[in-house]
């Protein structure tokens, strides 16, 4: 049952969204002929799109783009251009948004579990917005400084995701007053409240049932004079793979509607940490098939990309992705088996689970929705393969 919802949903979320590669199957091919395969292809338009479209749907929010999703140079320039923020967790983030333009006042830290090194690198660069959710980090960071602006994350059900970020991070809210008055009397100040339904959400009212649980947090933060100033939904924001899902402007601008509702009368700043919602639609893999077996009736294909490169995905995120051949709309079509260039008899990109026509060694496939903890989550050189080749185009 949810409480005090003036707002009344957009009913917009029938805007389905699926799938799509930022380049067609003859751009690929002549892509692929200049460059080699496996390619992975950025498109700069949808960059701006994605950023654009959020930034429509959820106006007041500044959107802090998760860097962990992916630090990809043509990414990061394209939103540093339109103004963006970004979301870092480690200084190697801190180099890469810096080389890409990014001051450090555009800047928050998020990982809830800091080196002594990551941390003092980076508030000596500048960054002053850090998170904490347990009383030993707040140790860590009051011990080097007191001059932080500190967020608490707060624990979310991640009831709709499917990867859980509150498996591991976020301060129960059942402790959570115990540890803002701790923060005080250590001399910390507490400006933010944040918390991540989880990643790849695809039930907006996550955020509502959530929201609705940080206000009560908030107004007793205020009533203890904590000078909460900033609320960050953190990220969730999901991205097409095999299913269609609500989209990317729907599905924000519900959550928006949920947080004016909750938020709109407290003056807070909004923020925003969407990683895979920015990043993923953006890229196209392109990967050739290298070899072709039949084995106990099944046929095989061997392609140039596996689990251990950009389907690492698969791996860490379960995601499913789509998987397209020139001919998948055209010819017959019947269940295989896909798997990775590797010696590794797990790497196993499909078992059965696509359906596609009879390929050849040499075709080349399409894999969207490849922008977001792909090439960045894998293990390059495994097996003395060289990693995925990148390019950004207009
Ligand atoms: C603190 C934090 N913020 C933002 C994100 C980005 O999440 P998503 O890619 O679901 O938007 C993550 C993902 O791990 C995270 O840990």
């Amino acid at each position: 049952m949810k409480e005090n919802t003036q707002f009344e949903p957009l009913a917009v979320l029938t805007e389905k969204e699926i799938a799509r590669p930022v380049i067609s199957f003859e751009r690929a091919n002549e892509l692929a002929n200049t460059y080699g395969t496996p390619l992975v292809v950025y498109s700069r338009t949808s960059i701006r799109e994605n950023y654009r479209t959020l930034k429509t749907a959820m106006p007041k929010v500044d959107l802090y783009y998760a860097v962990k999703a992916n630090y990809e140079p043509s990414l990061l320039d394209e939103l540093q251009k339109e103004g963006g923020f970004v979301d870092i967790c480690s200084h190697g983030e801190l180099h890469a948004t810096l080389k890409a333009g990014f001051s450090t006042d555009r800047m928050i830290h998020t990982h809830p579990c800091k080196t002594a090194e990551n941390i003092s690198i980076c508030h000596e660069a500048g960054v002053r917005w850090f998170t904490f959710d347990c009383e030993s980090e707040l140790d860590k960071m009051l011990n080097y400084s007191k001059d932080f602006n500190l967020i608490l994350r707060l624990k979310a059900s991640g009831e709709h995701s499917l990867i859980n970020l509150s498996a591991k991070f976020g301060c129960e809210l059942s402790k959570a007053r115990e540890l803002v008055n701790a923060a005080m009397q250590k001399g910390g100040t507490v400006k933010g409240l944040a918390f991540h339904v989880g990643s790849q959400c695809i039930d907006p009212t996550d955020y509502d049932d959530m929201l609705i649980e940080v206000r009560k947090f908030w107004d007793y933060c205020v009533e203890i004079g904590c000078p909460l100033e900033l609320i960050d939904i953190g990220g969730g924001f999901p991205a097409p793979y095999r299913e269609a899902i609500p989209s990317l402007h729907s599905f924000a601008a519900e959550v928006y509607g949920y947080l004016e509702n909750h938020f709109g009368d407290t003056g807070a700043r909004y923020v925003a940490e969407p990683g895979r919602g920015l990043a993923a639609r953006n890229a196209t893999l392109i990967t050739k098939i290298l070899g072709k077996n039949v084995r106990s009736g099944e046929t095989w294909y061997f392609i140039d990309e596996g689990l251990y490169g950009c389907f690492s995905g698969k791996v860490f995120d379960h995601v499913d992705y789509e998987i397209m051949h020139p001919k998948s709309r055209t010819a017959a079509l019947e269940t295989c088996i896909i798997a990775g260039p590797t010696c590794d008899s797990s790497d196993v990109v499909s078992r059965h689970d696509h359906l596609l026509p009879d390929m050849e060694i040499g075709d080349l496939l399409l894999v969207p929705t490849m922008g977001a903890y792909t090439h960045s989550t894998g293990a390059a050189f495994f097996n003395g393969l060289p990693p995925v080749k990148i390019i950004a185009i207009d």
